[in-house]
């Protein structure tokens, strides 16, 4: 290569962009969100709250979180369009296309859609963040042939969201467990899916179609997708009983498995240690407990062979499961509660914006003559 620097796989320990969002710590397995410790964040305020934080740079006052929320609820109704589209959708499609379909279509019927001011972004930040939600449950009634349950105005976003998943209110312990998990899931600095939508918005497109982006690459089992790739595991092993018969085979096969390891912490996933809490008192509610006591086991023996951290996706599946979320909706969900943060991004990328343009190293032959076709 000639010009361009040294070549860096993976793009691992590289900086690619200033934020004032998300300050992750992965030698200490510390997580801060604009300086707040998500262990606060997650225990004593909601994602509303938190939305708010990333969004306008500090935590709300009680004025400040209630216009949050009204233009929040006020923003749950998606187009009528959105649903019949759902209705011809193959019903056992993977529900990220839907949801990356979605959002692209919310984009066509947005009246921001092309406006990249910073006011527009910030309200194309909240619909998004309520559309997205309606969107995911309105999609699931439809593919298992129930009506789409319609928002409840007098739910938080959380609450709302398994409302309008189950068409049952939740308990006040189920809703602050989701409520915590939004949290935990809302931002994560240049995650793949984040840095994705940085990309997109780089080239001065706009947030629906950097979020639709967000989307795919979110979906992958390396990033999002782990959390339903873990349920499967979990659901593979069947019982606690079986655990060490299925590690000591997985660890044979040098199996890859999902919801351990992780590109920047080393010394723990400081989200998977307060999901972990959740997950047990919510598999113990709900007469699930042995998923929670397969994942403890299946940690111990391989955190004990590899040395291998759980992370965030690691217990978010068996919380999720005893939330009555479907497996394959996980990362949906996730998505839902990454809006947050890939919103935050496209705002701060927007608002002081370079083209991300990376360079490659070529490896291929060097120069050579055309050959024309019939001499090949
Ligand atoms: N299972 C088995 N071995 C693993 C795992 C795993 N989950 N993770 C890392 N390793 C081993 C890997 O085999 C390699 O060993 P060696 O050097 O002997 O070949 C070493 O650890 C380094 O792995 P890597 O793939 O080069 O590390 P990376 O930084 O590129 O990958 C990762 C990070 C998250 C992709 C990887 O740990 C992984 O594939 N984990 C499973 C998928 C998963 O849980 N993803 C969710 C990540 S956190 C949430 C999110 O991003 O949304």
């Amino acid at each position: 290569m000639t010009e361009g620097t040294r070549l860096i796989r993976g793009l691992e320990g590289v900086v690619a962009a200033e934020t004032k969002l998300c300050d992750l710590d992965g030698a200490h397995g510390r997580l801060a969100y604009r300086g707040y410790d998500i262990d606060d964040l997650a225990r004593h305020a909601t994602f509303e709250e938190v939305c708010y934080l990333l969004w306008y740079g500090e935590l709300p006052s009680k004025p400040q979180i209630d216009e949050l929320t009204v233009a929040l609820v006020a923003a749950r109704a998606i187009p009528d369009q959105l649903v019949e589209a759902f209705r011809v959708m193959p019903k056992d499609t993977d529900p990220n296309r839907p949801l990356q379909a979605a959002v692209a279509m919310l984009g066509m019927f947005d009246p921001d859609t092309n406006d990249n001011s910073h006011a527009a972004n910030v309200r194309k930040s909240i619909r998004l963040t309520s559309q997205m939600a309606t969107a995911i449950c309105a999609h699931h009634r439809v593919r298992t042939g129930q009506a789409p349950v319609p928002p409840a105005s007098d739910l938080g976003h959380a609450a709302n969201f398994l409302y309008m998943l189950t068409g049952r209110r939740p308990t006040p312990v189920t809703t602050k467990a989701f409520d915590a998990s939004l949290t935990l899931y809302a931002e994560h600095e240049l995650n793949a899916s984040t840095f994705t939508t940085r990309v997109i918005t780089s080239t001065n497109s706009d947030m629906h179609s950097a979020v639709a982006g967000g989307v795919g690459a979110l979906k992958g089992p390396l990033h999002g997708g782990a959390g339903e790739a873990v349920m499967r595991t979990l659901m593979e092993i069947g019982e606690p009983a079986n655990v060490d018969q299925f590690a000591e085979r997985a660890l044979a096969e040098k199996r890859r498995l999902m919801g351990f390891g992780h590109r920047v912490y080393t010394a723990g996933d400081p989200r998977a240690a307060i999901l972990k809490g959740m997950a047990e008192e919510a598999c113990r509610q709900s007469g699930q407990f042995k998923w929670y006591e397969i994942a403890v086991k299946l940690y111990e023996r391989i955190h004990a062979a590899k040395k291998l951290i759980p992370n965030v996706d690691f217990y978010s599946a068996p919380l999720f499961y005893s939330l009555g979320i479907p497996v394959d909706d996980f990362t949906p969900v996730i998505a839902a509660a990454r809006i947050a943060g890939w919103a935050a991004n496209i705002i701060e990328q927007t608002d002081d914006n370079r083209l991300i343009r990376p360079r490659g190293d070529y490896t291929g032959p060097g120069r050579r003559a055309y050959v024309p076709l019939g001499k090949r």
